[in-house]
């Protein structure tokens, strides 16, 4: 992993185990306060891994749902072909339906599927093409490094939301990797984290990724964001991507728009870093595809490694979407493993 601390250097966040046939992944449930493994061997417990956020981030999701297939292959190894592929289509369905918006899980999960159902359900096969993705992913990530840390200026100072680093993505991340290329090319770095309200990806993942990676950080309250852009102390927002349809419309966590509204009046250009397994290339607008609406709790409560602490009036409802929709005019371009990108190079992917 780009993390090279804590033990961390030679794994993903999210990886098959060869040894006991599993999925094996960091809880980032547990993320700052503990490095805790989990091992995933059925279906039932990858979709729970994922809707319960043990793993996330769009392309991490990716990944596990793809290894999740081949997990489904060997849940029905012993059945015979006709019932292998009736329980295979149900379990297909059931990783689908964990997590709605970000792409990269239906991609990276029908990919697999399409392998395993080619394939006369191989493991061998199925295994190889969910490692042969979440490599390619990788390669994707290192090359986004690359391209966006030419948009970094010696000095700058950098606003991110959510988490887009080595755990969203495996390994690397997409927003975090210009981030950590410039640092690498010498560059003095400075980046403000968004805490990121309600799950604090943020002030959680983030700050604690840059903190391993020696990047000066600030954690800030997601409504201090557009007061430090009018103070000029922003040159560059740089946030991931759950789903970028060709138009160049992205959906992303929750806050995202806000932060692109205000980039654009205060003059502060506005990136969206991801691999192409966040393309969707099929849908031609936002509403053909489902916006999450997460468990009111994770509003009105705080969760830190063990505790879950009240912090609202307990008899109010809450509301939580959990992603939101940016329209292409407020996206300054898009950083991709091909280059940065406009909306009009998008359009012709
Ligand atoms: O709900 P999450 O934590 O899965 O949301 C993640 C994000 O919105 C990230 O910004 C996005 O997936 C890009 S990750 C490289």
């Amino acid at each position: 992993m780009k993390i090279k601390s804590l033990g961390l250097e030679n794994i993903r966040s999210v990886e098959w185990d060869h040894e006991s046939q599993s999925i094996r992944m960091i809880d980032q449930r547990l993320i700052p306060f503990k490095i805790s493994f989990l091992q995933l061997n059925t279906v039932d417990e990858v979709c729970e891994a994922i809707t319960e956020m043990a793993v996330r981030g769009a392309p991490a999701i990716g990944a596990t749902a793809a290894y999740g297939v081949v997990i489904a292959i060997k849940e029905i190894e012993n059945l015979d072909n006709c019932d292998k592929k009736v329980k295979l289509d149900g379990m297909f369905e059931q990783l689908l339906t964990t997590r709605p918006t970000a792409i990269d899980l239906a991609n990276f999960a029908s990919l697999a599927y399409q392998t395993a159902i080619e394939s006369n359900f191989s493991l061998e096969e199925t295994l190889l093409k969910a490692e042969n993705l979440a490599d390619e992913m990788v390669k994707e990530c290192i090359q986004i490094g690359i391209n966006g840390a030419e948009l970094i200026n010696d000095g700058d100072t950098i606003l991110t939301h959510c988490n887009a680093g080595p755990m969203a993505t495996i390994d690397h991340g997409t927003a975090l990797a210009p981030i950590f290329k410039a640092k690498e090319q010498g560059k003095e770095v400075k980046v403000l984290v968004d805490e990121t309200r309600p799950r604090l990806q943020g002030a959680k993942i983030t700050a604690w990724e840059l903190e391993q990676e020696g990047i000066e950080h600030h954690i800030i309250a997601d409504s201090a964001a557009s007061f430090l852009m009018s103070k000029g102390q922003v040159n560059c927002v740089i946030l991931g991507a759950d789903r970028c349809l060709k138009d160049g419309t992205v959906s992303n966590k929750i806050g995202t728009l806000s932060l692109a509204v205000n980039a654009k009046y205060f003059g502060v250009p506005f990136y969206s870093a991801f691999p192409w397994s966040t393309l969707d290339k099929e849908s031609k607008s936002m509403e053909e595809f489902e916006i999450e609406y997460r468990n009111e709790d994770e509003v009105k409560y705080i969760t830190s490694s063990e505790d879950k602490i009240l912090i609202a009036n307990p008899t109010s409802k809450a509301l939580n979407p959990a992603f939101d929709i940016t329209p292409a005019e407020l996206i300054t371009g898009y950083i991709t493993p091909d280059g940065i990108l406009n909306k009009e190079d998008l359009s012709k992917k």
